[in-house]
């Protein structure tokens, strides 16, 4: 059986674009706890109206908040997964591998990129909410103007997709990585890939490293 992924990375350096195509692909499922939050966020749960002046900031959540979230969003049981999102920290770290995967083979995959390129990918991405597809102005337009090319739904910008936001992603992300990856690569479960190349280059790379 194929390792459970971890793609580790900041805002825009590609996880969920990746994680898409892999699932495509492969037999992969995708978990993305930032899909997960703005799904409580769209269908306005309690949860959802606790967590969303949180991200319109660029904060984290609670760690505990996202630890039952993506509990009991996954089943390990019968399904491989791309952890997207999960963990940004060295405590997140600690528990998912302590009482989530439990000694189950993973790998954890880093997304290198330059910072500067961020904020340009971020301000002209857009989604699909329904179908999942992520899109951007520049570098992969949708075949019509505002609209999916999968599932035609129009195209939203996400509310933390504002260049003074991003730059507070950036920091938050900047803070919380260093040991988050020194954790990996002590227990050689590290890969390294520069995911500023194009999305096609990344996707090359990605499959051979996760064969
Ligand atoms: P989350 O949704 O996880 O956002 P993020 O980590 O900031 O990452 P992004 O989704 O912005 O980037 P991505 O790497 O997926 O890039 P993408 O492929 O879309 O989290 C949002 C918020 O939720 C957090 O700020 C926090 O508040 C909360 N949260 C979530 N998880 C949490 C946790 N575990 N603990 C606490 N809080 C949590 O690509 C970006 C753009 O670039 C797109 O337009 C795409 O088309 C384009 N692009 C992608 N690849 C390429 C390429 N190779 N070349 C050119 N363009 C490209
Ligand atoms: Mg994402």
């Amino acid at each position: 059986m194929a390792a459970q992924l971890i793609f580790l990375g900041a805002p825009g350096s590609g996880k969920g674009t990746q994680a898409n195509k892999l699932v495509e692909a492969t037999s992969y499922s995708h978990i993305s706890t930032g899909d997960l939050l703005r799904e409580e966020i769209g269908k306005g749960t309690e949860l959802g109206n606790r967590v969303k002046s949180i991200m319109d900031e660029g904060k984290l959540v609670d760690d505990q908040t996202m630890l039952e979230l993506l509990k009991a969003n996954c089943d390990l049981d019968s399904k491989t997964y791309i952890f997207d999102g999960f963990p940004r920290n060295i405590e997140q770290t600690e528990a998912l591998h302590s009482s989530v995967l439990n000694g189950i083979d993973s790998k954890a995959v880093y997304f290198k990129i330059n910072p500067e390129v961020i904020v340009e990918r971020i301000t002209n991405r857009r989604i699909a909410k329904g179908s999942g597809q992520i899109y951007n102005l520049i570098t992969k337009p949708p075949r019509v103007p505002g609209k999916c090319d999968i599932s035609g739904e129009d195209l939203i910008q996400r509310k933390d997709d504002n260049e003074e936001t991003v730059r507070t992603r950036l920091k938050v992300f900047a803070d919380a990585i260093e040991p988050v990856l020194g954790f990996y690569r002590e227990k050689g479960m590290l890969v390294e890939i520069d995911a500023g190349r194009s999305s096609e280059e990344v996707f090359n790379t990605l499959i051979e490293v996760t064969k």
